[in-house]
């Protein structure tokens, strides 16, 4: 339930989506009145049957509840009879062929949102983006209105098959373009889950998902290379029984074991880099000394014989 007084009862979720969806279900189930917006017809004629497009852990029944409750509606476009107060953009942002992100969705979104803003409303973005982009390409869009407004970037960082559940119990990160933003946002996100982090600034919200995903990348590449040591030498890589999984760990300056490279060494021929690698950056290890050594004679040596 939702105290009387709050001001962001009234929530407008675009891009119905993996990540819009999830969290438009996880709001409403939350007591927030969700309007959704999505331009995909197929996707809209899967809601109108009560079902989502895909599949997730417990989806289709809490979303069935609250679309028979009148707790989340959608449409098309942006309604402007609708009560919101508050603009979530979930739209996808992929990778083009050029290797850029493409923000094309996330433009045609902001433009729709500015045809229909009040005095005083707020604007979060939740899609991936590049370090920069709510400030340096979404703000001078907002600000051309000439309205008050608030403006965060609240990132979304539920694994796939737990969305539900995570939106409830992960702690949400918060960053907004100013205090007032950041802690408005921080109220509403309040009553999804218990835990909000609330950090400086917009990128750092922005730099705190890419840095996820990049340790999720690790973790993956880790466990790969482990599974081709594994086979090499002729052992089982499901080691679950005997030892925890490769969990997410805070980043920090752990001093690890040193058979673990050695133990790599059985199998030199894998060159697996992530060990050495992580161990480079380890301070005051082995190979970070050997690393640093070696590239401090080598600068050397190319000083030396630079021409004069
Ligand atoms: N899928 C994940 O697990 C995950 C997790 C964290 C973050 N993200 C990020 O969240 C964002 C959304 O991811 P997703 O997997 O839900 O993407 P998605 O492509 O599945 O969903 C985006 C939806 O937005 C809709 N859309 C695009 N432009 C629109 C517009 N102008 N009006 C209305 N609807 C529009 C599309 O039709 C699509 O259904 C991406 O930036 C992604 O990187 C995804």
């Amino acid at each position: 339930m939702l105290p009387d007084t709050l001001r962001d009862k009234n929530v407008c979720i675009i891009g119905l989506g993996y990540v819009g969806l999830t969290l438009a279900v996880a709001m409403a189930d939350a007591g927030f009145h969700v309007y959704g917006v999505e331009r995909d017809q197929r996707i809209l004629d899967s809601l109108f049957a009560e079902r989502a497009h895909f599949s997730e852990v417990g989806l289709n029944d809490k979303l069935s509840e609250q679309i028979r409750k009148g707790r989340f509606v959608f449409a098309n476009k942006i309604d402007p009879a609708w009560p919101t107060t508050v603009y979530i953009v979930t739209v996808g942002t992929p990778i083009g062929p050029d290797k850029r992100t493409q923000s094309e969705s996330l433009l045609s979104v902001i433009s729709a949102i500015n045809g229909v803003m009040r005095p005083g409303d707020m604007v979060i973005l939740r899609s991936t983006v590049l370090i920069g982009t709510t400030r340096e390409t979404v703000k001078p869009q907002l600000d051309a209105l000439n309205i008050p407004y608030d403006l965060a970037f609240c990132p979304e960082r539920t694994l796939e098959g737990k969305a539900l559940m995570e939106l409830r119990s992960l702690p949400q990160i918060v960053g907004g373009v100013d205090v007032e933003s950041t802690f408005r946002a921080s109220q509403m996100f309040s009553f999804l889950t218990p835990a909000v982090v609330r950090v400086n600034d917009l990128e750092t919200a922005e730099a705190v998902k890419l840095i996820n995903n990049t340790q999720r990348d690790y973790i993956f590449a880790f466990a790969n290379e482990v599974a081709s040591l594994c086979e090499v030498i002729g052992i089982s890589a499901d080691l679950s029984p005997n030892f925890p999984p490769v969990k997410s760990r805070v980043p920090g300056f752990r001093q690890a074991d040193p058979a673990v490279v050695s133990l790599f060494g059985r199998a030199p021929f894998l060159r697996p880099g992530l060990p050495r690698r992580s161990r480079r950056a380890q301070p005051g290890s082995r190979l970070a000394v050997g690393h640093r050594r070696r590239r401090r004679e080598a600068a050397l040596m190319q000083a030396s014989t630079a021409a004069p």
